[in-house]
């Protein structure tokens, strides 16, 4: 049996509807309209799609939109300079500043200067440890798009055995650590595999949800996976053949109940909970409850 094709174009465009609609509301009710500026250091090409994409969609919600283009020389104090300002700018809700940074800017540094209350990408420790301990205020969006498509597909995830392979920070630790919180859409069971697991085969045939970020072309095969799994594919690798998952698509969704696609699954989903987040932002720093 084919697996059903789980669309995060189609699941996006149904909440970028909703946020449109609050968005409006926003306006008409309380005058604020949400503000998001995205910052791009240097020329790397992924990220200034992304960064393209971000402001786009932000523009079609109705947002207020800036963009911040620097140069790959941007010294740190000058990164820092321009987040200090922004942090002070009450037209701005959220902050978001593409990753990765060149090598002579300290990362960590940036993101902890951002107002954890402008952080929508959720990077921050602030943010990182209300996450943690089932109490966030923004959620990372990739991981957040993950749990909203397999709540909106139906998926079981209560008690369901969920193997993530990959730990990065963005992606792996944060949604292992939001399927695990006693929560609705949550409750799961999780696993956690990486470059340094034993045998990774004797735990993604066990999982009734995969989720893979291991940033690897088809690292998944079918082989790795049981009947019925459903799988969410994150990886977004540039071949010469074109955009492909991490997963061996063709192949897994033969055996699995419903498989996400690269394009088309998450990579939509990461964009408009950024909205989300954003929206969010505007409510929280204007006291507005609803
Ligand atoms: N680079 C890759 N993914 C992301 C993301 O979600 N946010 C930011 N800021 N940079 C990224």
């Amino acid at each position: 049996m084919a697996a059903k094709i789980i669309s995060g174009k189609a699941v996006a465009q149904e909440i970028r509807e909703e946020i449109k609609k609050e968005v409006e509301k926003l306006k008409e009710k309380y005058n604020v309209t949400p503000g998001l500026v995205t910052v791009l250091v240097g020329e790397d090409p992924a990220s200034q799609v992304y960064v393209g994409q971000k402001e786009k969609t932000s523009k079609n919600l109705g947002f207020y939109s800036e963009r911040h283009d620097l140069p790959a020389t941007t010294s740190e104090e000058e990164l820092l300079s321009l987040i200090g300002k922004l942090n002070k700018d009450p037209k701005i809700h959220g902050i978001l500043v593409q990753l990765p940074l060149p090598k002579h800017i300290n990362e960590t540094n940036v993101l902890y200067a951002i107002d954890p209350k402008k952080d929508v990408d959720g990077f921050h420790p602030v943010n990182v440890g209300k996450l943690m301990i089932g109490e966030p205020d923004y959620l990372p969006c990739t991981p957040a798009g993950i749990q909203e498509l397999l709540i909106r597909s139906g998926t079981q995830i209560e008690g369901a055995e969920v193997v993530v392979v990959g730990r990065s920070n963005i992606v792996g630790k944060p949604i292992a650590n939001m399927l695990l919180q006693k929560a609705p859409g949550a409750n799961a069971t999780v696993t956690v595999c990486h470059t340094r697991t034993r045998d990774i085969k004797f735990h993604t045939k066990r999982a009734d949800i995969l989720i893979v970020a291991a940033g690897r072309p088809k690292a998944v095969t079918a082989d790795m996976v049981k009947e019925g799994v459903v799988v969410i594919d994150v990886g977004v690798n540039r071949l010469e053949t074109g955009l492909c998952g991490d997963v061996d698509f063709e192949a897994v969704k033969e055996k699995a109940a419903a498989i996400t696609p690269v394009p088309g699954g998450v990579g939509p989903m990461t964009i408009t909970m950024l909205m989300k987040n954003t929206l969010k932002a505007a409510k929280l720093l204007n006291g507005i409850r609803e």
